[in-house]
């Protein structure tokens, strides 16, 4: 019996390509950064799994290059880059990988929390380029967390995740979902505030985004928005990019509305809008919630796992929801 044939967009660990190996033959894409679309097309074809990243965009015509093809399984718990209407047309499976990077990002987010409130990627410009000139009493002052409030938009896992850290730092928690979930509750039962997004926005000390991308939260952050936000607010985005509409966030941000950003996401990754890049209280990093290895690992392996199952005429482990 001929193996069924499924292709890998990038790199992934060794032992991760070793589960895969008894069950199909592997065509592994081994170029830096993300194949081109005219390749991911060309080498489909005859595909019966799809294994690929937030940086592949498949749509229709992708799914058309690989009649055959069964199953696409992102290594990703977004999937906007998945049209999923196309694939349940065709009758192709799609799987992401929730909960696996759930304490990861949820770590990354108070990092970033941290690091904006108090400065540190700011500071630590300072001190490279020469500029630091000794200790001060009113010194590149920050915020205090303690007492404040977390706004936390999005209370899916990760979501909760991020509120259910907020308690250590002092701070209570509000939050605003996008599908009518809850009540939510902290980890010792303290009550989180449910709120509509305005609400939120203009009570929060702190608003942190963990929302799916889709039409409904496309620019949550725009120049309506952003009006609403509390002076003196920070925003904090892990979720994806076009969330927040970055032109009304510079401007915003260099208006002096708010205190500060920190993002992993863009609308354009890997292009950062060049206001933003000019601006020093914000916090940039390249999309890295989820990276550490530990959690990649996984992320690649449950995706290899619902290949597997798929491919074996079983049940995905984790399909996206219908
Ligand atoms: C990362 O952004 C992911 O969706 O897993």
């Amino acid at each position: 019996m001929t193996l069924p044939s499924v292709l890998i967009t990038r790199r992934i660990p060794d032992s991760v390509l070793q589960r895969l190996e008894p069950h199909c033959r592997i065509d592994l894409y081994r170029g830096d950064g993300a194949i081109p679309a005219a390749e991911l097309h060309a080498r489909l074809s005859g595909k019966r799994g799809l294994m690929c990243l937030l940086t592949d965009r498949v749509d229709a015509a992708v799914m058309d290059a690989a009649p055959e093809l069964r199953i696409v399984a992102n290594i990703a718990v977004g999937y906007d880059n998945i049209d999923c209407a196309a694939a349940r047309a065709r009758g192709i499976v799609v799987t992401n990988t929730p909960d696996v990077l759930t304490e990861a990002t949820a770590d990354f987010t108070w990092g970033l929390i941290l690091d904006v409130t108090r400065r540190v990627s700011e500071g630590e410009r300072l001190v490279r380029r020469g500029a630091w000139r000794g200790w001060a009493l009113d010194f590149m002052l920050g915020t205090d967390l303690r007492g404040k409030q977390l706004g936390v938009v999005g209370m899916g896992r990760i979501g909760r995740a991020v509120a259910a850290r907020a308690g250590a730092f002092g701070m209570r928690v509000a939050y605003s979902t996008v599908d009518a979930g809850g009540p939510f509750a902290g980890p010792h039962g303290e009550p989180y505030a449910a709120m509509c997004l305005d609400e939120l926005l203009t009570s929060s000390d702190v608003v942190t985004f963990h929302v799916p991308l889709t039409p409904q939260t496309r620019h949550l952050v725009n120049r309506r928005s952003v009006l609403r936000l509390k002076r003196g607010a920070y925003i904090v985005n892990t979720s994806r990019g076009p969330v927040i509409d970055e032109e009304a966030l510079a401007w915003a941000l260099g208006e002096g509305l708010l205190a500060g950003a920190a993002l992993d996401v863009y609308e354009r990754e890997p292009a950062i809008h060049p206001d933003l890049l000019r601006l020093e209280r914000v916090v940039l990093a390249p999309h890295l919630g989820s990276a550490t290895v530990e959690t990649r690992t996984a992320m690649a392996d449950l995706a290899a796992r619902n290949v597997i199952a798929v491919l074996a005429g079983g049940a995905p482990l984790t399909p996206v929801p219908a």
